[in-house]
């Protein structure tokens, strides 16, 4: 696949972009400043793009098979940046051939019981409540799209640098923890599921929950 990775910066987007060129795809990393360090692969092209722009969207998305994004409010960027950047995508695809695209989202709107989402737990950090909310715009806006083949993956409540082991599950919808109640997957394994959802087309239309 030829991917345009938005947020192939972030630690995230890292991941993934190393998922992808050890799979042999092509990827075309976008950042703001079109600079991304550490990444040394005839396959990768680093470019820049902002992601609250569609035209700009369109025209870098013209030419891949698929737009990846592991797009975040980084630095002192406001969360409502989330659901303007999953708007934008949208605005943007919508003006090209390309229909497919992957979404990095958030646990906080995964439900881990009846009617209930994760960020609504007594256990849910306050701090994190704008930005969980945030990805639920995000989600919110996604879900309305029906013509564009799109899947919205979702880490469990913690994800971090740690091993690539090729281990996960995966759950639709519902928060993926173990048996004591945690929430985990090291960024390295979420960038293996990512990417072969990005590969297998499994779960379109779906809030893909992952984790251990
Ligand atoms: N448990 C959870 O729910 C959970 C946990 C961790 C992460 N996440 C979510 O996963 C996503 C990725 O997380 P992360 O930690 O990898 O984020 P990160 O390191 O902060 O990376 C964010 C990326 O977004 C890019 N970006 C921000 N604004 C942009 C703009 N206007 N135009 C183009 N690119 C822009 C940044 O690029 P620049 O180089 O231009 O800054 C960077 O590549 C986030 O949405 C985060 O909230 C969820």
């Amino acid at each position: 696949m030829n991917v345009l990775l938005l947020g192939a910066s972030g630690r995230i987007g890292q991941r993934i972009t190393n998922e992808l060129l050890e799979r042999g795809h092509e990827v075309t990393g976008v950042s703001r400043s079109g600079d991304i360090d550490g990444i040394d692969d005839p396959d990768f092209e680093a470019v820049a793009g902002d992601a609250t722009d569609s035209d700009e969207i369109a025209e870098l998305a013209e030419g891949h098979d698929v737009v990846a994004s592991a797009l975040g409010p980084s630095g002192e960027e406001s969360v409502e940046i989330l659901p303007e950047m999953a708007e934008t995508l949208i605005e943007g695809l919508r003006q090209t051939d390309v229909d497919r695209f992957g979404w990095t989202g958030g646990a906080g709107g995964l439900n881990v019981g009846p009617d209930t989402q994760l960020v609504e737990t007594d256990d849910f950090p306050d701090e994190l409540v704008p930005l969980a909310e945030a990805h639920i715009d995000g989600f919110e806006l996604i879900l309305d799209v029906d013509d564009l083949q799109w899947s919205y993956v979702a880490p469990p409540a913690q994800i971090e640098p740690g091993e690539r082991t090729g281990e996960y599950r995966t759950a639709e919808g519902q928060l993926v923890a173990g048996e004591g109640g945690e929430s985990y997957i090291s960024m390295e394994d979420f960038a293996i599921a990512f990417v072969d959802e990005l590969e297998n087309g499994d779960s379109i239309h779906t809030q893909l929950a992952v984790g251990y």
